[in-house]
């Protein structure tokens, strides 16, 4: 697979390897520090394309039940070290091929769908509606933009309720006030409940 296809896990250990990872929030954005907030009960989590895997750490620190998947072992490598006693999360694994074993109750996004190249999207709502229980979520943030050229690969008006309906219904949405650089005033906040 040619070397520039975002859509091979060589792509992304070549970024993870040189420490070149502009989309690396180094942290938890608020708005799912909130939503981790308001959670009352534990939840079987995963976290796709987790990258340094921030996020995975927040969730497993609150108590859910985590599985934090990459398919670059460089960014498994990354992940390790800041999850710490928690890096037993991880799991090298594609997506669109692993065995979950059982559904999760939630899916959290930030910087998956917009890594994968336009031509794979149609394979991401199928593949979440196996991965999520009936009821079950996914949040988290989502890209606009019509540049044609990325990662990041940013959405058209439209497009997401294209291609998650009827799989799932928005059921939040909001404005993203500390997002990084790559994707200030593009991205938004939102919940999408899986169809019973
Ligand atoms: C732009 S990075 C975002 C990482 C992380 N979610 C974050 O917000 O910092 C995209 C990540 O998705 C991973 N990825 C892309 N396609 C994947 C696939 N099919 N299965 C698993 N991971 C994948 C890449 O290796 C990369 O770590």
């Amino acid at each position: 697979m040619a070397k520039q296809d975002a859509s091979a896990p060589e792509f992304w250990d070549k970024r993870y390897g040189e420490r070149f990872m502009p989309w690396d929030a180094g942290g938890v954005p608020a708005a799912l520090a909130a939503f981790l907030a308001q959670e009352r009960r534990p939840l079987r989590v995963l976290v796709p394309g987790c990258g340094s895997a921030y996020e995975a750490r927040a969730f497993a620190a609150a108590g859910h039940d985590v599985l934090a998947i990459d398919f670059s072992a460089q960014a498994i490598d990354l992940a390790r070290e800041v999850l710490g006693p928690h890096a037993g999360v991880l799991r090298l694994a594609d997506f669109f091929a692993f065995d979950p074993g059982a559904p999760f109750d939630l899916v959290y996004e930030r910087a998956f769908l917009c890594a994968l190249p336009r031509s794979v999207w149609p394979r991401y709502a199928p593949r979440l509606a196996k991965l999520v229980v009936p009821g079950g979520r996914l949040a988290g943030f989502f890209f606009w933009s019509d540049e044609v050229r990325g990662p990041p690969f940013g959405l058209a008006p439209g497009e997401l309720e294209r291609l998650l309906m009827p799989w799932f219904e928005r059921i939040e949405d909001k404005p993203v006030a500390d997002s990084i650089p790559v994707f200030a005033g593009r991205e938004r906040w939102q919940v999408w409940r899986r169809a019973v």
